[in-house]
């Protein structure tokens, strides 16, 4: 009986309701000592029923509760093995990409500050148009559209588009568009014009970069890029007009360049080909010479005149 005063399961001041209803209208409960333990019986006893109900209710409620947390539990699960075997027939990737705490396609996957420099160099990047050379598997290309307006990839190699195309539809990203192009070739104009071109591990395997940076320039006003560069010990040539190292490409790597050679310029040489194809502003974001691919640099180039070159 005690339980009946345990304040969550009914109050006392709801017990003395109940026990003056149990009186006739105009007698006080508790006026004849018999009517009073008849009275107090009566409450007592709708007490009992009424918390009996309350505690049917919870329990009824927390079973349920517990039943949707499991089938949450099992839709998560459900989806990550979609997601994984849908991965999986596309693989093998080089990216990775990491969903509700989960990694898929390739296991690791290497953080870096590139998005960050990139939109820090160039604030008009964010809502702008932008174009993503070498765009690999479209993981990059997803980063930057998150803030930007819209972004046009560009990758030689139909399977890795098409593993784009899949991350594209997989993220909802309708402000991306991927395209299959050979950028030793392609003029770029027919994309139109961006704000920006974020240009990564793209250059290097490239065996006419002159070009392709022109081309670059005339689409956009400004460039980050992301690339390896010859030492100027290295045995050199001279390749239109830069002196440069030529290296053979690996046609096996998914990466590599789609000619059988690339052509590096040293870093001097590099800064000279990006203030030939009208870049006014060179700022060199990061160095990177002891990288174990070769030495390498991180830049911000833009047509803005006056501001010069900066090395850190
Ligand atoms: C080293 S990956 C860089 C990927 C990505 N941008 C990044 O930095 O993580 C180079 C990419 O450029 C592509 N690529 C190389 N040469 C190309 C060419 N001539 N035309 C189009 N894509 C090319 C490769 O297929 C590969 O996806």
């Amino acid at each position: 009986m005690p339980h009946f005063f345990n304040s969550r399961a009914f109050s006392y001041g709801k017990l003395k309701a109940l026990l003056r209803l149990g009186g006739r209208a105009g007698e006080e409960a508790g006026s004849s000592p018999a009517r009073s333990v008849q009275t107090f019986a009566e409450g007592l006893h709708a007490a009992r029923r009424t918390s009996q109900k309350r505690a049917k209710k919870i329990s009824a409620l927390k079973s349920e509760v517990s039943e949707l947390k499991a089938a949450r539990t099992k839709d998560k699960r459900l989806v990550h093995y979609l997601v994984s075997d849908a991965f999986d027939m596309r693989g093998p990737w080089v990216t990775g990409v990491r969903i509700d705490g989960k990694t898929y396609g390739r296991a690791t996957r290497h953080s870096s500050p590139r998005l960050r420099e990139f939109f820090e160099a160039f604030p008009e990047a964010s809502r702008g148009r932008i174009l993503e050379p070498g765009s690999l598997e479209g993981a990059m290309t997803l980063e930057l559209a998150r803030r930007a307006r819209a972004v046009v990839g560009l990758e030689g190699r139909p399977q890795n588009v098409e593993r784009a195309e899949f991350l594209k539809s997989l993220f909802g990203a309708d402000n991306v568009a991927f395209y299959v192009t050979n950028l030793e070739e392609d003029g770029l104009s027919s994309y139109g014009k961006f704000d920006a071109v974020f240009c990564c591990g793209l250059l290097y395997h490239l065996a006419n970069p002159r070009a392709f940076v022109e081309r670059a320039a005339a689409v956009a006003p400004n460039l980050y890029l992301d690339t390896q560069y010859a030492r100027p010990d290295w045995e050199l040539v001279e390749r239109d007009g830069l002196r440069g190292w030529v290296r053979t490409e690996d046609p096996q790597d998914p990466q590599s360049g789609l000619s059988g050679t690339a052509f590096w310029p040293t870093l001097d040489e590099l800064y000279r080909l990006l203030s030939e194809s009208g870049y006014g502003t060179i700022v060199t974001l990061a160095r990177l010479p002891d990288n174990r691919h070769g030495p390498r640099v991180h830049i911000a180039a833009s047509y803005l005149s006056g501001q010069g070159f900066s090395a850190p």
